[in-house]
Parts: structure tokens; C-alpha cells; sequence
């Protein structure tokens, strides 16, 4: 075997063909994505050409589809223009004026419609208030907002005017919030007094206030949204009140037509790994991207009631909130709150309420939900659901078992989505009404998209127990344009392993026999013991499908012998007892996976340390294993006190 190959230990048989009930009601039936495969294979140019016209409104048609000269430097449809607002609002006027774009529903409980004329008209007067205050076609505009519609009025008001607009998530502190302004020397921060989430208050105006203290004298207005009505401070020829700015504005402004290749918004990784990176996407292949994958991985079409429980501060809120479904045209349910408030069966109450029919969530909230107890959605009729969605990290079967019976009533296919911030939207995934699915697989790379496995030496990896690295071998549409301000960075990290052509991810994966992928971890997570290489969900995915275990993360340690030892971080069920379990989770873990996997300590704790977004920073829970003082920025964090409390636990 391979050195640079990773073994695939996990077994899982379990498979689900699309429903026909599904198929019947289906907008895109099998025969349509048979259509779109075999013309993706014909001609990669030309089918995304052929999408591109479909799917959006060019203000200026364009004749060159992928300009690859300079590559990793691409080029979509360059010659042509167009405006993102426009294709997400004007265009559905004629049709769709009192449609309902967002059912809107706060922290509190409050619920909203507002109609895709309504949007427009917010869209356009705010996209006026940012003219009247200097803003212009290039700007960067930071905006820092709840998770409520006027996000998406700011996101699409800046489109609507070619600034770049970059958002950051509401939970994050003044430190990162002031980085990433002035890496993106934004001219304008637009933020909210504060707001309530899950019954606490959030300091938006505050922390903007102390972010703004230091090094930024680029920002010249800051825009407040009064949401909570909490007392804030003004800062005179500085600060503007959303709802004055916008008074005396017209409900229309002309929309400025870019060039496709004019940057749409920069979004900074979540940093689970190094230092923030400011991705940005272009305008007209970004936008492609949202439309298709609207289309095909949800199927979303008129009959439908969307809802993607993501924040507008992460990518999925970006390309399933703010783009996708409104350039198609479709209703959506925008969420403020968390899922556990006032009660854990929010969610599914929602659902019922709105009438939710294709849901999208995270593994993470589907494990913290699943821990409450069924009893919460069985409280509420979800029949109106006929298609779940995940994303973000691996799901492990246990879960994806659990979202398919007791949430989708084992009516609704699931649709595990395997994509980045980075490639603007859905690259591996199911397709509903076409893939047979399986626990913890993301399936499929959709028509298109180039996807591959290969290892260190760039040969494809064709074995089905081995893993190597991801990677995208053609360029597409909505794949990410650059890193703001570091085209060497842009370069080194996804395109310096093989060759200028071929995207590497960053992730490991294997692919079985029929094609279908199974995500192992990020590469640099990946174990290696005794000389072979584990991917670290493979382990975790063991340990949590034990029934006193509620979460786990795996990393290595280094061991004389074996290379590198496993360390295995767990979290109990409620009322689940520890004494004894070391013992019994390490032969559980080798039962299910071989011997080779066998952590070799065991440590309990209360939590993990996690970003915003949910993901576990495993470099850190490395540093811990190893007794590694920590160095690393911690300010992301989701809860920066667990560290000590993880360093302090004892060892068993
Ligand atoms: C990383 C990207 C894409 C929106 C949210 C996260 C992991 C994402 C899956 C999935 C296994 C997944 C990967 C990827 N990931 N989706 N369905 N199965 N892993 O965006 O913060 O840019 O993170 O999330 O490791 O590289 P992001």
C-alpha cells in the first residue's frame, strides 16, 4: 500500500433508492439528470455555457465561456455583465411580485412575509442610502447583522451596486471582526444595535464600536439596523440609522451591471486551520452555481416552502439564503433564534408551522437535536417535508439514520452535501429523485464537476478501502476567484500540490465501486498509525455510534512504536457513567473498526473546542493531547473556556 494512501476501515451496507413517491412529485425527474450528466461529459464548457444562458439574465450576453490562459487565474463568461440583485429580484416582478420571498420568524417568536416586492423596494432604497453615502462599485462593505432579513437587503443592496460586501457572523468577537476589516479595508460596516438570540442579547453595536477603536480609519459611515432597541452610542459623522438613510430614498435604483468576473463578496474561512483567509467569488459564475444547485440538489421549484437553517455569516447562508433561492424565485424561511429555544422541538414546530417541504441542516445541530429525544418532533407533524439536506462535516450513520426515520418519516430522501466555502456551492451530493443514497456517503459529483481522488504522487487512487486527496481537476463556474490580497496564497494552497489545473481540496476521501464518496477528514487531521493512515471520522464516526457516547474528536499523538498514538476526546450521553468505559469504548472501537484503530487513551470532557460554525478545531484538541501550550488564536471560538477545561481533565 501506499504511503500517501488513507485505509478505509468503516463498513456500511445500508442503501436508500430515491422514493417514488418523490419521483412523481419530482421538478427534475431521473431522465433530466441523465440529461445533464451525459451533456456535462460531451462538452464541460459548453454545458456550463448552455447553463449559463438558461439560468440567468445577461445584461450583456458573453462569447467566451472559460478564459484558462493564466491558470489557477479563471475566467467565466468574462465578456459578459450583469447585476446579481437583478437576477435575484426584478426579474421575478412580472410573476411574483406578492409572492412570499422570506417568511421571516425571530428569536421571540415574531413572523414576518415579505414579498419579493417588498425585497426589491428595501433592496432598492438601502442600495440608494449606500450611493447617498459614497459608496461605489469596488467598495468593500462589511456587514455585521442578525441572521434577519434586512442581511440579505444589505448583502443584496451592495450587489446591486457592484460593492463587495463580506459578512461577518454575529457571534464573533471585536478582535475578528476588526481583522477582518481592515484586511478587506472596507469603507462602510453595516450592523444592528443588537439582537436576541435564544433569549440573550447580543452586543452588535458594542462590539462594532470596539472593533472600530483601533486601525480603521478606512471606514467612513456605519450603517445601524435598531433590532433589539438596546441603548447604544452614536458616533456623530460616523454612524447613520439604518431607517434614516433609507426615508427618503426611492423605491427604485437602476442596477449596475458588472462584469461577470466582478468580485460578488468576500467571506473568511471559518479557520478551523491558520490564519482567516478573505475568499471571494465572482458575480456571474458564483450566482450560475447558486441557480443549478438550487435546481438539482434541492429540486426546489414552486411547490416548495425552503428553509436552510444556516447563518448569512457562513457561505451556506450566502449561496441558500441570500442567492439561491432567491434567484429562483422561490419562498424561504429565514430563521434569527437557535434550535434548543424556548424549547428543543423549535425546529420541527417551525417546520410545521411554515410548512416546510425540503429542509437543510448541519450534522451538528442533527446530533444535538437527536441527544434531546424523539419526544420533540413527535410533538409536530412533519409531513409536510419531502427532502433533508446536510452539510458541514462528515455525518456519521447513527445520525443520518436517525434525520431519515424520525424527521423525514422515511419518506424523504437525504441529500449529504459535500462543498466549501471555496467552491461557492454543492459539489458532491446526492441528487433526489436520481441517487441511491447511503449512510455517511456524499455520493456523487454533479454534473460538471470535475471531482477525483489521488495520492501524493498524483495518480488516481482506484482502490475502494483506500483514501487520498480530493481534488476538482477542471475549473467551474463558482469556484472561488482568490484569496483578497494574496494571489501567492490563492496558488500555494489549492493549486501547489499537482499542477495549475487541479483544485486540491483539502480534504481526504475514498470512493467505492459505484463511484460514491465518503469524506475522511481534513488532510491534515489525518492519523498515522503503525504506518497506516486513518482518516479521523472513521474513528469518531465508531465512538459516537457507541450508545453512551454523544460526541468524540479524534487526533494523533506521537508514539515511538506506532508513529502516532490515538487520542480520543468523548462527551457522555446525559446520566451515561465513565467509570469503566475507557476500556470498553477502546475494544468497541477496534470491534467495529480492527485493532489498528484502537484509540489508545480515552479522555472525557464536557465539551470540544468548536468554531462558530460548529466545527471542531482538531488543531487545538491536538495541542491538548500533546500537552502543547497554546499558541493559536482562540477568539473564534465558540467557547475558548473549554481549552483549560480539557487541558485539566485526567487522563485515563
Ligand atoms: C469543509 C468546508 C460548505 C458549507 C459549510 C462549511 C467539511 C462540508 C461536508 C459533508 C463531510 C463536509 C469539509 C470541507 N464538509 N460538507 N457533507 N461531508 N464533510 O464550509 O467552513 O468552508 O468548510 O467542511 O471538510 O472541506 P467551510
Amino acid at each position: 500500500m501506499a504511503d500517501s494512501q488513507i485505509d478505509s476501515v468503516l463498513k456500511e451496507s445500508r442503501s436508500f433508492p430515491p422514493p417514488q413517491a418523490f419521483i412523481d412529485n419530482a421538478n427534475y425527474k431521473p431522465a433530466d439528470i441523465e440529461q445533464l450528466y451525459t451533456s456535462a461529459a460531451e462538452d464541460h464548457t459548453g454545458f456550463w455555457a448552455a447553463q449559463a444562458r438558461r439560468h440567468l439574465y445577461w445584461h450583456q450576453s458573453f462569447s467566451s465561456v472559460l478564459n484558462d490562459s493564466n491558470a489557477p487565474f479563471f475566467r467565466w463568461f468574462e465578456d459578459g455583465e450583469l447585476n446579481a440583485s437583478f437576477n435575484c429580484l426584478d426579474r421575478h416582478l412580472p410573476e411574483r411580485a406578492d409572492q412570499t420571498a422570506i417568511i421571516f420568524e425571530g428569536d421571540d417568536g415574531e413572523v414576518e412575509n415579505v414579498t419579493f416586492q417588498q425585497l426589491y423596494e428595501r433592496t432598492c432604497r438601502f442600495a440608494n442610502a449606500l450611493r447617498s453615502n459614497g459608496i461605489e462599485k469596488g467598495d468593500r462593505v462589511v456587514i455585521y447583522l442578525p441572521n434577519i432579513p434586512q442581511a440579505v437587503v444589505a448583502m443584496l443592496g451592495c450587489a446591486r451596486i457592484g460593492a463587495i460586501h463580506s459578512v461577518v457572523f454575529g457571534g464573533f468577537s471585536a478582535v475578528a471582526l476588526r481583522n477582518r476589516i481592515q484586511d478587506a479595508e472596507a469603507k462602510a460596516v453595516i450592523t444592528a444595535d443588537g439582537n436576541y438570540r435564544g433569549g440573550k442579547l447580543v452586543q452588535l453595536k458594542q462590539t462594532t464600536d470596539k472593533a472600530l477603536e483601533e486601525g480603521c480609519d478606512c471606514v467612513e459611515t456605519v450603517f445601524v439596523y435598531r433590532r433589539a432597541g438596546n441603548d447604544i452610542k452614536m458616533t456623530p459623522d460616523r454612524d447613520i440609522d439604518w431607517a434614516q438613510a433609507v426615508a427618503d430614498q426611492p423605491a427604485e435604483c437602476p442596477p449596475v451591471n458588472v462584469e461577470s468576473e466582478h468580485p460578488l463578496f468576500i467571506l473568511y474561512t471559518s479557520g478551523s486551520t491558520g490564519r482567516p483567509k478573505g475568499i471571494y467569488h465572482s458575480t456571474g459564475g458564483y450566482l450560475l452555481g447558486a441557480i443549478c444547485t438550487c435546481r438539482w440538489t434541492f429540486d426546489l421549484g414552486d411547490q416548495d416552502i425552503f428553509w436552510c437553517t444556516a447563518d448569512v455569516g457562513w457561505v451556506t447562508g450566502h449561496t441558500y439564503i441570500a442567492y439561491g433561492p432567491t434567484a429562483c424565485g422561490v419562498t424561504q424561511v429565514m430563521f434569527e433564534g437557535v434550535p434548543t429555544y424556548p424549547e428543543p422541538d423549535r425546529l420541527w414546530a417551525m417546520v410545521k408551522r411554515h410548512g416546510v417541504s425540503v429542509f437543510y441542516t448541519a450534522p451538528t445541530a442533527i446530533r444535538a437535536l437527536m441527544r434531546q429525544g424523539d419526544q420533540y418532533p413527535q410533538r409536530h407533524d412533519l409531513t409536510s417535508l419531502r427532502l433533508l439536506g446536510t452539510v458541514g462535516e462528515p455525518i456519521n450513520p447513527e445520525a443520518w439514520m436517525w434525520y431519515y426515520q424520525v424527521i423525514g418519516g422515511e419518506r424523504c430522501p437525504i441529500v449529504d452535501t459535500w462543498w466549501q466555502t471555496e467552491t461557492g456551492g454543492h459539489m458532491i451530493t446526492a441528487l433526489p429523485s436520481y441517487t441511491e443514497t447511503h449512510p455517511g456517503s456524499v455520493s456523487k459529483p454533479l454534473p460538471g464537476i470535475a471531482a477525483d481522488i489521488l495520492d501524493e504522487s498524483g495518480q488516481r487512487v482506484e482502490d475502494a478501502h483506500a483514501g487520498g486527496y480530493l481534488v476538482i481537476r477542471k475549473p467551474w463556474p463558482f469556484m472561488l476567484r482568490g484569496i483578497w490580497g494574496d494571489p501567492e496564497r490563492y496558488q500555494e494552497t489549492y493549486f501547489g500540490m499537482f499542477d495549475a489545473l487541479t483544485y486540491v481540496a483539502g480534504d481526504s476521501a475514498q470512493r467505492d465501486h459505484e463511484g460514491n464518496y465518503r469524506i475522511l477528514g481534513r488532510t491534515d487531521d489525518v492519523l498515522n498509525v503503525s504506518g497506516h493512515r486513518l482518516g479521523t471520522m472513521e474513528v469518531e464516526s465508531a465512538l459516537v455510534a457507541h450508545q453512551a457516547v454523544s460526541e468524540a474528536a479524534v487526533v494523533g499523538r506521537p508514539h515511538d512504536i506506532k508513529g502516532e498514538a490515538i487520542v480520543a476526546f468523548v462527551i457522555l450521553k446525559a446520566g451515561a457513567q465513565a467509570d469503566g468505559l475507557a476500556d470498553e469504548l477502546r475494544s468497541w472501537v477496534a470491534e467495529q473498526l480492527g485493532s489498528i484503530a484502537k484509540p489508545e487513551e480515552i479522555r472525557f470532557t464536557d465539551g470540544l473546542p468548536k468554531t462558530r460554525s460548529g466545527k471542531i478545531m482538531r488543531r487545538l484538541v491536538r495541542s491538548v493531547a500533546r500537552n502543547e501550550e497554546i499558541t493559536q488564536d482562540t477568539s473564534t471560538l465558540e467557547n475558548p473556556q473549554i481549552i483549560e477545561q480539557m487541558q485539566a481533565e485526567e487522563v485515563r
